[in-house]
């Protein structure tokens, strides 16, 4: 196992936000154990009531509280994949409710270039006031174009029988740029 500890994020109120919204946030890694059941209520909570209730729990914590839960299912998976992505899309993640699906089912992952899903790690997918549809938080501002070319390369490797990608960081930074 890698070393799970990171410098400490400071917690933003949108990343506390997404946290309590969705059991994840980019940085701070997935909720597990009792915040599991928090998350699933607050999941059809309208968005500016919980960004209300992560701003009074913010103002609450010290400046430097760092709080990295432990990514579920880290085990056999990159442990960049564990950490980021495998609060909803491991197997044994706890966020199945949400509706993410197995990736090996993704016409994303097994499309003949990576475009798709770099962009939807980069853009994710937007919150729909309301309704109970899917939601995926951006990483652009998580991850590094390094970060995002090996996990796309990681997907396409542990997802898909297809051709493997060949994926330069200056590929991601180009997307970024058209975002
Ligand atoms: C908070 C939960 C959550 C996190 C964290 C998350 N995702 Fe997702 N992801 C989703 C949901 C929900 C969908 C959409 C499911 C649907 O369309 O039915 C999705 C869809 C996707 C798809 C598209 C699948 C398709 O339909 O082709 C890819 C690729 C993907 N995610 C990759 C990632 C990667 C890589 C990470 C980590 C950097 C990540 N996701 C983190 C929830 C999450």
């Amino acid at each position: 196992m890698q070393a799970a500890s990171k410098a400490g994020q400071p917690w933003t109120e949108d990343a506390l936000a997404d946290y309590l919204r969705t059991g994840f946030s980019a940085g701070h890694g997935a909720a597990a154990g009792p915040m599991t059941a928090v998350t699933e209520e607050l999941a059809s909570v309208p968005q500016a009531d919980v960004h209300a209730m992560a701003v009074y729990v913010a103002s609450l914590m010290p400046k430097s509280a760092a709080f990295v839960a432990s990514a579920p299912g880290g085990g056999g998976l990159d442990p960049l994949f564990a950490g980021a992505c495998g609060g909803c899309h491991a197997a044994d993640a706890p966020m199945t409710r949400n509706g993410a699906p197995s990736l090996a089912l993704s016409t994303a992952v097994n499309a003949p270039t990576p475009q798709n899903v770099i962009q939807i790690m980069l853009n994710g997918i937007p919150w729909r006031e309301g309704k109970p549809a899917p939601y995926m938080p951006a990483f652009a501002a998580a991850l590094t174009d390094a970060q995002v070319a090996d996990l796309a390369t990681y997907l396409r490797k542990t997802y898909s029988d297809q051709t493997a990608w060949t994926i330069a960081p200056a590929d991601v930074a180009k997307m970024r740029e058209a975002l």
